[in-house]
């Protein structure tokens, strides 16, 4: 019998799906076809995938074609199908003409025609509703977004404005599309949705003016300083009917989420401590991140990332808190912070002017998670028990600058009409405004 092996996503399976594998089965006497997971997808970076594995799989039984459906799990699985399956051949479409060759020292490599004028990517972006973004504010982690962006389906960058022009014409310039606007309300009335990345004082009325004109809105992180600015936000993309979301990146990292459902499904026991931190020292005293008129200093400038492991894991809802900040020029150059709860206590350390290890430690009465520095760009992470022979490492991929993770998060809430995101609640985006409001209000603040 001549054993046959053929793997795809299969996503909204179409005519070019049923030709290649009536053309793969004709090749023997048994078919087996391989359809990818949905996390083996992201990990390619295929972001943009409608139907989850189970559909795809159907979906490919339906066919009938297929004498034996089994899931693509990681990079390398083939070889070891093709040696546990004992197939002859192994068979794809012709777009991927030699890339298999390294195959052939297990089976023979049939590359088949492909059917012309279909694909999955051009359904897909037949059925979709584009979004379009425009950019308020195009600066250094601005110029970042439209590269990014175009990982993510559905969404075109439509346009770019700044105070100063020339900057929004250079992003516009090294993009090489997008419009220049003049005023930020002519990008508003252009788009859908805005993605602000101007400094933290500008937040609150760049969003609420978006808001207010029905547009969705991406916010850099911290969405705003103030607590009853956050509820306001919110309050105002909800009547609406628009996404409000603050960009956390790490809050939509793939590989952070998964370590986050591990620990709340108890593989380390209960939390009862999380450490979290970070420290950028670029040593030019004339940044922005060290402005005090501009909301400069370690916590207003990175708070929001180790607060969102605390928060995710612990709650919202904690005891006490307190601050320990060294001060420098009227602003935090470090920032030691305490959350204690009824039954864990946490703390992270920020420094700008201070440089310490930017890992996360999250100790459970079982066992505890180590995420090495950065542990915000999550690639890898550890679970470490006493019997070291249960530890388990963790392998993952941070992607680019990692903000199309956040973008496609976005854009999903968009398209699904969904107002929250689980990667980030608004109670919690709110609870960070509210810590920033408290640090700005020196409450339970010491100085060292
Ligand atoms: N295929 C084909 N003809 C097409 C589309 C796909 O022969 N018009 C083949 C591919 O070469 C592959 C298999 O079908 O062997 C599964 O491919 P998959 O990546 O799922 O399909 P695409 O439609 O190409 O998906 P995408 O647009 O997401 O890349």
């Amino acid at each position: 019998m001549k054993k046959v092996i053929t793997y795809g996503t299969y996503d909204l399976l179409h005519q070019g799906h049923v030709n290649l594998l009536t053309r793969a089965k004709a090749l023997g006497d048994y078919l087996i076809v391989g359809v990818t997971n949905d996390n083996f997808d992201r990990e390619r970076g295929k972001l943009n995938v409608k139907d989850n594995v189970l559909d795809r799989v159907e979906a490919v039984k339906r066919t009938g074609l297929a004498d034996k459906v089994i899931i693509e799990d990681y990079v390398g699985q083939k070889i070891d199908d093709i040696q546990k399956y004992d197939i002859d051949i192994f068979t794809v479409g012709s777009d991927w003409q030699g890339h298999f060759d390294y195959l052939k020292e297990f089976c023979d490599v049939v590359y088949l025609p492909r059917t012309e004028g279909v694909s999955s990517t051009q359904l897909r972006q037949k059925q979709d509703e584009n979004v379009k973004i425009g950019v308020v504010g195009c600066g250094r982690i601005a110029n970042r977004f439209p590269k990014e962006a175009n990982f993510v389906s559905q969404v075109t960058v439509e346009g770019f404005y700044d105070v100063q022009q020339d900057q929004a014409r250079q992003l516009a310039d090294a993009c090489g599309y997008g419009t220049v606007y003049t005023s930020f309300l002519e990008l508003v009335d252009a788009v859908d949705a805005v993605y602000i990345a101007t400094p933290h004082l500008l937040h609150y009325e760049q969003a609420k003016t978006a808001l207010t004109r029905h547009k969705h809105v991406l916010c850099e992180t911290p969405l705003v300083l103030q607590g009853a600015q956050a509820r306001e936000l919110y309050a105002l993309a909800e009547a609406n009917q628009v996404v409000l979301m603050e960009a956390n990146k790490t809050a939509h990292c793939p590989a952070f989420n998964h370590l986050m459902t591990m620990i709340k499904s108890g593989l380390i026991g209960e939390v009862v401590d999380v450490e979290a931190s970070e420290s950028k020292v670029w040593g030019n005293p004339n940044l922005r991140e060290l402005d005090p008129q501009q909301a400069g200093g370690s916590f207003y400038e990175m708070g929001s990332y180790p607060l969102l492991p605390i928060i995710r894991l612990c709650g919202c809802e904690f005891k006490q808190f307190h601050f320990y900040s060294r001060m420098q020029n009227e602003v935090d150059v470090y920032t030691k912070g305490v959350l204690q709860y009824d039954k864990a206590v946490c703390s992270f350390k920020l420094g700008l002017g201070v440089k310490t290890e930017g890992n996360l430690v999250v100790s459970g009465t079982k066992g505890y998670a180590y995420v090495p520095a950065p542990w915000w760009k999550t690639d890898y992470f550890e679970l470490r028990y006493e019997d070291q022979n249960q530890n388990k490492k963790f392998f993952y991929k941070w992607d680019g600058d990692g903000l199309r993770y956040e973008v496609q998060e976005f854009i999903t809430c968009i398209v699904n009409h969904r107002l929250s995101s689980a990667h980030l609640r608004r109670r919690e985006s709110i609870v960070m405004a509210d810590m920033m409001e408290n640090f700005a209000q020196r409450k339970n603040f010491i100085e060292i």
